[in-house]
This record gives structure tokens, sequence and C-alpha cells, in this order.
């Protein structure tokens, strides 16, 4: 494994055994009659399969996302999506009570929640607010990693920005890889890469072996429901040791995986990236009604399938929130954060509801 990484994976794992997990073929002859794990032969008619366990990783998911992502299946780690490679590496590298994570907030909350779960030191490097744009404050994201007494061992970068959907600079990013490449593992959730024209920052991950990479299908691939995700890396050994040491023994279900499958069949590619341009053409069209809307103050740059709006001061922003949701549109509330005060995090819905919603906003008094 790359020196990094072993530097800061936390010491017991190296004399840790994974699970062995049942269902391996050890025998000649098909086919198997599976008497290993404990499974249950009797089944439902209509839930035939279901009743064995999943493969842990199975090769042909992880072959199909290889061709999503630009790397081979033996980079992958398929995880319960994102979700649950943000929690895994939490484990991997943070000593509880010892070591720190540098975020810049305002940013996707559940890395504060699985820092708080282990527990370890949340540094906060906030994003520097303009006109309608925010940015990463490089230097700062930069010193608060390398200084010693702050015991960082990763950072998370989200680009683009889950609430405010900023896409950052590419220099910007490699600059903060570059410069903490010996001390600190680099986080990159591009959750939302699919929606922005900067894409992936897939390539680099053999240059820096401090660079994880996280993708799921919860967003352009429309599986939120399925919870499918991946965390990337450029190290096979890295990969084998999560998937055989750190994961739990089953972590995908098999419908996820049949889902899954699906959604990412070559056959599929065109009407997925056409449903992504749909729904970023309802967030265009949204952004147009907010940029002329007198109840807005601001619509920051989006590269991703939502936006962040501020209402105007003169009006709550928890108020727009309460209306549109008693008239059945719910959105996501930012307004108590002080760098998204006043602010509403949308994601479009079909046309009819959008079209909707402008009119059920246009009433609003
Ligand atoms: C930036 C970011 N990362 C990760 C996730 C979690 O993704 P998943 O649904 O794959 O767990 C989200 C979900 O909203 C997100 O916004």
């Amino acid at each position: 494994m790359k020196d990094i990484l072993q530097k800061l994976i936390r010491p017991h794992y190296a004399d840790m055994a994974g699970y062995v997990s049942a269902g391996m073929n050890s025998g000649k002859n098909e086919p198997l009659v599976l008497m290993n794990a404990n499974e249950n032969h009797f089944v439902l008619p209509e839930l035939e399969g279901y009743n064995f366990y999943p493969e842990p990783q199975p090769p042909k998911l992880l072959e199909r996302m290889g061709q999503a992502y630009g790397v081979k299946p033996s980079q992958i780690v398929a995880t319960r999506g994102a979700d649950e490679a943000l929690s895994l590496l939490t484990k991997v590298f943070c000593e509880p009570h010892e070591d720190a994570i540098v975020i810049h907030g305002p940013t996707f909350g559940m890395y504060a929640v699985n820092a708080n779960a282990a527990p370890v030191k949340i540094i906060d490097v906030p994003l520097i607010k303009k006109d309608n744009d925010f940015s990463l404050d490089v230097e700062g994201i930069i010193h608060a990693a390398l200084n010693k007494n702050n015991k960082v061992k990763m950072m998370y970068l989200c680009n683009p920005n889950n609430p405010t959907g900023t896409v950052f600079p590419k220099a910007d990013i490699l600059k903060i890889i570059n410069a903490v490449k010996d001390d600190c593992i680099v986080i990159l959730d591009e959750a939302y890469a699919e929606c922005s024209k900067a894409g992936s920052m897939v390539k680099e991950l053999q240059t820096y072996p401090n660079l994880l990479i996280l993708r799921t299908l919860s967003k352009a691939y429309s599986l939120a429901g399925v919870r499918i995700g991946a965390c990337l890396c450029d190290d096979e050994d890295f990969i084998l040791f999560m998937q055989q040491k750190i994961m739990d023994a089953y972590p995908l279900p098999r419908p996820s995986i049949e889902a899954a499958m699906i959604a990412l069949a070559p056959e599929n590619a065109a009407q997925i990236k056409e449903n992504i341009q749909k729904s970023l053409v309802e967030r265009d069209r949204l952004k147009e009604y907010f940029e002329n809307s007198n109840l807005v103050s601001k619509v920051y740059a989006s590269d991703a399938n939502f936006l962040l709006v501020e209402i105007i001061p003169d009006i709550k922003a928890s108020d727009i929130y309460q209306y549109c949701a008693d008239k059945g549109f719910i959105f996501r509330d930012f307004s108590h954060t002080q760098e998204t005060k006043n602010c509403l995090r949308i994601a479009p819905a079909l046309p009819d509801q959008n079209t909707k919603l402008m009119e059920v906003l246009d009433n609003y008094q």
C-alpha cells in the first residue's frame, strides 16, 4: 500500500483480521448447493434468489462502475451510498478523541455528523463569500491541515458543493491536494460531478496517493432510493483493505445491485444523460424565475442539480418555507446558518410541478 495511506490508517487495523464471508465456491461442480451461510432455501416464489446473501462486491457491478467513472474495477469500493463511504473512512483514519478533520462550511452535513460520532475534532475553514458565489480559502485550508497541533488526518472537499452548488477551480483543489500530500487524506466528494461542466477529477487519482474520490448513483442516476455509491482510489491494496477489513460482510442489498446494474447498463447511458439534462433545464428555469422574483435577493451560481436561494431581508426564509410546505412543496431551510443566512435550498421537480410552484410563489403575500 502507498506510504501515505499506510501512515494515516489507524495502526490497530494492521493486525486485525477481516470477516471471511460464506458463499465462496471452493468446489468443482455446478450447480452449487449452498449450505454454508445459514440461508433458508424455502422462499416465496416471487422472491426467489433474495433468500441468498448477495456477493459482497459484485464484479459485474464494479465493472460497470469502472466504465462509468473511468477507473479500473480494482480501484472501486462499492458502498451503500456515498454516505457509507464517509462513515467507513472516518473509522479508517480518525482516532477518536485525538484526530481532526477539516471541512469548508457551509458543506454537506454528514461530514460533521460522522466526525461528531467518532468523536473527532472538526476544523471548519469557511468558504469565502463574494457576490453570488463562494470560493475555497485555499491557504486557510492548507494551513489548518498542516498545523501539527491540529492532528488533521483527512479533509473533505465537496465539488460541486452542497448546499451552495459552487464548483471550485480545479487549480485550487490541486493546490490543496498537493500541499498536504504527505500529511493528510483528501476526500473529494463528487456526488454532483455529472451535473457540472467541470466534470470529475478522477484522472488525478494516479498522481496523488492521498486523494480519494466519492461518487454516487443517488443524483445523476436518479437512484437515491437504491443507496449505491463508490469510493475510488488509485491504490488497489487500499481498496482490498476496505473491502475485506472495514466493510460489513454483505453490504449491498441484492435489489439495489440489480437496480444499479440497470442504471449503469451501456444501453441506458443516453437516457441517463438525458435525464440529467432535463433536471438541469428545470433548475435553470427555476433560476430564471427566482432571479426575477421580488421575494428573492440572490440566487447563487450552481453547478449541481439544486439552487441556493436567498430571500429578501424583509421576509423570513422560514416563512416562505412554511408557506410552500403548506401547499405541498418541501424545500431545505438553511436560513439559520451564518453563511447561508435567510437561504433555502431547492431541487427542481418535474416541469408541471415547477410551474405550479412558481404560481404558488406568485401568490405569496
Ligand atoms: C455532497 C454529498 N455527498 C454525499 C451525499 C450522500 O450521497 P448518497 O445518497 O450516495 O449516500 C450527498 C447527499 O445529498 C451529498 O450531497
